[in-house]
């Protein structure tokens, strides 16, 4: 089974992809993780450019429709998604309702150097994702201050987090493996 992870951040040092890369070590075994590097690559969301968007986001939506599901790992500006991850999730919902999305499962946790750890953009995302068609997991993990609760290897140093964090990964395994069966 193969997981696409896709951070939100394209912050060199970024706390959620430290997170997403340290997520493989918390999966059941033969379930890959590979992380996704193309957000910067993809051009902004036009409408007359739907059915023929051009390469980045052409592999974009094939490397999708080939993953058993979807993590994503998201930060928070201004109480919401970063603009080019909310641009990813356009180009994915398109064209609608048969696309790269639909029925996929996905899971999305977040971390933020605030306190209350990407909690709004963690709602919005699972909003925008439910829209597009993909079966989202509900459960949500907020990691604040992100600076100070992460470990050198992106995991959470609480116990309960890291738990957290394991059951939704389990989770999304569980809706990929019912998704294969059915
Ligand atoms: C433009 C901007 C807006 C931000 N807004 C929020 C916010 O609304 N809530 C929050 O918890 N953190 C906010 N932050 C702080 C981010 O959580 C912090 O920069 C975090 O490290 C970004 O994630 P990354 O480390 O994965 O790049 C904001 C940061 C920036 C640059």
């Amino acid at each position: 089974m193969r997981i696409l992870g896709i951070s939100g951040s394209l912050r060199r040092d970024s706390h959620n992809t430290r997170l997403l890369r340290a997520a493989a070590h918390l999966l059941p075994s033969g379930v890959e993780l590979e992380v996704w590097n193309g957000l910067r690559d993809l051009p902004p969301f036009d409408e007359d450019l739907e059915s023929d968007p051009g390469v980045a986001v052409e592999a974009f939506r094939a490397t999708v429709e080939a993953a058993d599901a979807v993590l994503f790992v998201t930060p928070e500006y201004n109480a919401g998604i970063p603009g080019q991850l909310k641009n990813a999730v356009d180009w994915l919902s398109r064209p609608y309702p048969d696309n790269a999305l639909k029925g996929r499962p996905v899971a999305v946790v977040g971390a933020s150097t605030g306190l209350f750890g990407a909690i709004w953009a963690q709602d919005q995302l699972r909003k925008a994702l439910q829209f597009a068609g993909a079966n989202v997991h509900e459960e949500e993990l907020p990691i604040g201050q992100a600076h100070e609760t992460l470990d050198e290897r992106g995991l959470p140093v609480d116990d309960d987090q890291r738990q957290a964090l394991e059951t939704i990964l389990a989770a999304l395994v569980e809706l990929a493996e019912g998704a294969k069966v059915g």
